[in-house]
């Protein structure tokens, strides 16, 4: 891993692609006293995002570009986090698999939150892959991110009980509120 700690707050991006309530705890996150770093960057692939609003709210700058185009997209993501000094990148709901080239470029410097307890259930649908196998406990992952898809180090988890009556969307909504807590406990982490 790099060493990214250092006396000044490290400038982050966040990428997004939905609802972005990982995006605003982050932001609140980042405002405490002893967070190690400041949001500088909302980039979402989409102009959908609903969490695009906080760029507004908390007069946070934003980069929207869709990935039609993976390497165009990239190279100017790439410049703008080099103009804006941008270190470090959380990548919040974002739905885009970055490209090896990228992450090669912010090796060591990227980090996703994953609704599963991984290495189970990479991809897609974790909470209803959960309740068909009748599993007993869920969570939620922060972790390194490599060119292999949700399969870097990982950060921290927090396990999460699924009850009988859970569906899908309840238990996303228990997963997602230990979410809010753990994405800032892994930054914590990595810069203290
Ligand atoms: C979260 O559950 C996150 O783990 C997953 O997508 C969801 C995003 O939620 N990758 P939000 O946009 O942060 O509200």
């Amino acid at each position: 891993m790099v060493k990214l700690t250092g006396l000044k707050k490290v400038k982050t991006a966040v990428f997004i692609s939905g609802t972005g309530s990982n995006l605003e705890n982050l932001i609140k996150f980042s405002k405490i006293k002893n967070s190690p770093i400041t949001i500088d960057l909302i980039f979402s692939n989409t102009t959908k995002a609903k969490g695009l609003k906080f760029s507004h709210q908390l007069n946070i700058k934003k980069y929207i570009s869709s990935f039609n185009n993976y390497k165009i997209t990239e190279a100017k993501i790439l410049n703008l986090l080099k103009k804006e000094n941008i270190k470090f990148i959380c990548l919040a709901g974002f739905m885009k698999i970055l490209s090896k080239n990228f992450i090669k470029k912010f090796n060591g410097k990227i980090v996703n939150i994953h609704p599963s307890l991984l290495p189970k259930y990479k991809g897609l649908n974790t909470h209803f892959k959960a309740i068909q196998n009748k599993d007993r406990i869920a969570g939620c992952t922060v972790h390194f991110v490599t060119a292999k898809l949700d399969s870097g180090k990982i950060i921290l988890q927090k396990e999460v009980k699924i009850s009988k009556k859970d569906t899908p969307i309840s238990l996303a909504k228990k997963v997602l509120r230990q979410e809010h807590k753990l994405y800032p406990a892994a930054i914590k982490k990595i810069f203290n």
